[in-house]
């Protein structure tokens, strides 16, 4: 069986609608990984690809659905969640633990259940969907008006931290996987509220597939922007 396979979880919609939609058009079999089962099937239908029930926070369904592949060469640590922007006083603990839950506890979770399959790729690679808001020297920029997520979303940017972290531990620890963290830039899907001034997520899209379609001397343990230049940690 030489087809290549890939893995998009949360690609029922948004940005990693797209990434599974271009994996689809270059040849990838895409399992599309979807919580919910019927918006995953009809996502599936649409793009061309394969519905697969997967919530990043169910340990016995990630189970379930890695036993189900066998060779996996793409895995896209897609899904994730964001709260509403917050002041310190509102920014309690359960609000990190519900955020970590899925954007880095999910990631190990879905990372590791599927190590085996990727083993069994020649080319495995791995790609992180970060946020520039994780980034400390973006973040800590002194002119606000160029420092993303200045002053805002500390769940969501320390998660996304976290996440940065791990891709750096996973490249690490991996010979022969190339794996990377996405900034995709700010874009107008359900997880902005279709924020205004945010751009196409088909563009961001594309910067995962690139990660995705490394070479085996391309990088790994770094983090690019969806235009492919580097973002600083
Ligand atoms: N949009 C931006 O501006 C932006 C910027 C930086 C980074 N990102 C990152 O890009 C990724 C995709 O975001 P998006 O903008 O495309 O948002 P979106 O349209 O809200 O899509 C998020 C996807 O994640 C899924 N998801 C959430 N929790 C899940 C869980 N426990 N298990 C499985 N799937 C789950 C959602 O499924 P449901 O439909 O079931 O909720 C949905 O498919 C996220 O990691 C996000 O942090 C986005």
């Amino acid at each position: 069986m030489n087809e290549r396979t890939a893995l998009v979880t949360g690609a029922n919609k948004g940005i990693g609608k797209h990434i599974a939609r271009l994996l689809v058009a270059e040849g990838f079999t895409v399992h599309v990984g979807s919580r919910d089962p019927e918006r995953g099937r009809l996502a599936a239908e649409e793009i061309g690809g394969l519905p697969l029930v997967l919530d990043v926070t169910d340990h016995a369904g990630i189970t379930r659905a890695a036993a189900r592949i066998d060779r996996l060469d793409v895995l896209v640590n897609n899904a994730g969640i964001a709260q509403s922007l917050a002041p310190p006083e509102d920014t309690d603990a359960d609000e990190l633990r519900r955020t970590f839950e899925t954007n880095v506890f999910g990631v190990v979770a879905v990372t590791n259940a599927f190590l085996p399959a990727l083993r069994r790729s020649p080319h495995p690679r791995v790609v992180n969907v970060s946020s520039g808001t994780s980034s400390l020297v973006w973040s800590t920029n002194p002119n606000p008006q160029f420092a993303h997520g200045h002053g805002s979303g500390a769940a969501y940017r320390s998660s996304k931290a976290a996440l940065n972290a791990l891709t750096v531990f996973y490249a690490q620890t991996l010979p022969g996987f190339r794996v990377n963290a996405l900034a995709p830039g700010l874009r107008a899907t359900d997880l902005t509220a279709r924020a205004a001034a945010g751009g196409d997520p088909a563009e961001a899209a594309e910067g995962a597939v690139r990660l995705a379609l490394l070479p085996d001397d391309g990088p790994t343990g770094g983090f690019f922007s969806w235009d492919g230049t580097t973002v600083p940690w």
